[in-house]
């Protein structure tokens, strides 16, 4: 059988070069060796408030963001997580054998809680929820960025924890992190993680920003007081310059320190300016084209969700017959 990937991303404001070189960026190149679901994780994004406008929005820019990155609709399938409810059903399934103790480990759900006035259930139940995301397609191979990692391993925690008290059900997945950016860091501030919500005008390179601003981002980012590239002691934000540049063009380290090693700041920020355009210009171009159409995105969604019903469906069946959920006699 061949094995399956799956992964998500929030449709929570601007996709960023983090993302893509974390995740979605390795998505499109891993697609081919398997069996491929990638979601777009709408009942994860509202665990904090979204504007409905803005989030209606968002997840069909995410569609074409997959799309235009690559993701190719005949072989992988793009599905809206809300579209397909057994993902909500398997993660209340999966809340009643996960130890509150679990939860209140997850760093992220920390950060995010004490970033809010007032903390949803939601926000706390998120992991259990990605856990689902994962376990519903009994998938193998869990492509994220760093920040990710103990999320995943709490996902093989809850399924190694189901199938002790209910016998063999769930596949164990594995995790797997890009070798070159699986974190890259804010451009204001490289000792924060780049995100989709931080509000600093130069914290990150959005994927559909035009050239000219990606340009001036880059050429404003925070480095460190040396003025040229010393590879024994720079500081983290020109490391961070020096990922965004590997990662998008795949050089090995050794070609890196060859280019590199040396060369000004200023000199530096230019190319991976340029380095970055080249790869998101063509890509916003297939955007454009793609979203032309609206309905070009509404049939590939609905084929998604066509396709993964029924593995997501027999799962669920199967996990409410172990447990002893009430199932028609046959
Ligand atoms: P999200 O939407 O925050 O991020 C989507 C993906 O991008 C990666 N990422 C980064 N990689 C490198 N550098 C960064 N600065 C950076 N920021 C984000 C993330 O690690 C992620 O891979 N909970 C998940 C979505 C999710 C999911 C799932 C993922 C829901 N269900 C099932 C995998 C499997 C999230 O919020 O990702």
């Amino acid at each position: 059988m061949i094995p399956r990937v799956l992964s998500g991303i929030q449709p929570s404001g601007n996709l960023h070069i983090g993302n893509y070189l974390g995740a979605l960026g390795n998505w499109v190149k891993m697609q081919h060796q398997f069996e491929s679901i990638f979601c777009i994780v709408d009942l994860h994004a509202i665990t904090v408030y979204q504007k409905p406008e803005e989030l209606r929005t968002s997840i069909r820019e995410m569609a074409g963001i997959f799309l235009a990155a690559g993701i190719d609709p005949k072989h992988s399938r793009i599905v809206v997580q809300s579209t397909v409810p057994a993902h909500s059903e398997l993660a209340w399934l999966l809340t009643c054998v996960t130890p509150m103790g679990w939860l209140e480990r997850m760093t992220q759900f920390k950060a995010k809680a004490a970033a809010q006035e007032s903390v949803g259930d939601g926000l706390f139940q998120y992991p259990v929820l990605m856990a689902a995301d994962i376990l519903l397609y009994q998938a193998n191979l869990v492509p994220v960025g760093e920040d990710q990692m103990q999320h995943v391993e709490l996902a093989r925690d809850i399924a190694q924890r189901f199938n002790s008290l209910y016998g063999e059900t769930f596949v164990m997945p594995a995790t797997k992190i890009a070798e070159v950016g699986a974190r890259i860091m804010g451009l204001d501030d490289p000792t924060s993680k780049m995100s989709k919500s931080a509000t600093g005008a130069g914290h990150r390179v959005g994927l559909l920003d035009p050239p000219e601003k990606i340009k001036k981002t880059i050429m404003k980012a925070t480095t460190d007081s040396n003025s040229a590239v010393d590879f024994e002691t720079m500081g983290p934000g020109v490391r961070n310059l020096l990922s965004i540049f590997q990662a998008f063009s795949g050089w090995t380290n050794e070609q890196m320190r060859q280019h590199f090693a040396g060369l000004r700041y200023g000199d530096l920020k230019k190319q991976v300016a340029e380095m970055t355009i080249s790869h998101l210009e063509p890509m916003q171009t297939r955007y454009r084209e793609i979203t032309a159409d609206p309905t070009y995105l509404d049939r590939i969604l609905q084929e998604g969700a066509d396709i993964v019903t029924p593995i997501a469906n027999s799962t669920v069946e199967l996990v409410k017959e172990r447990m002893g959920i009430y199932t028609k006699a046959r």
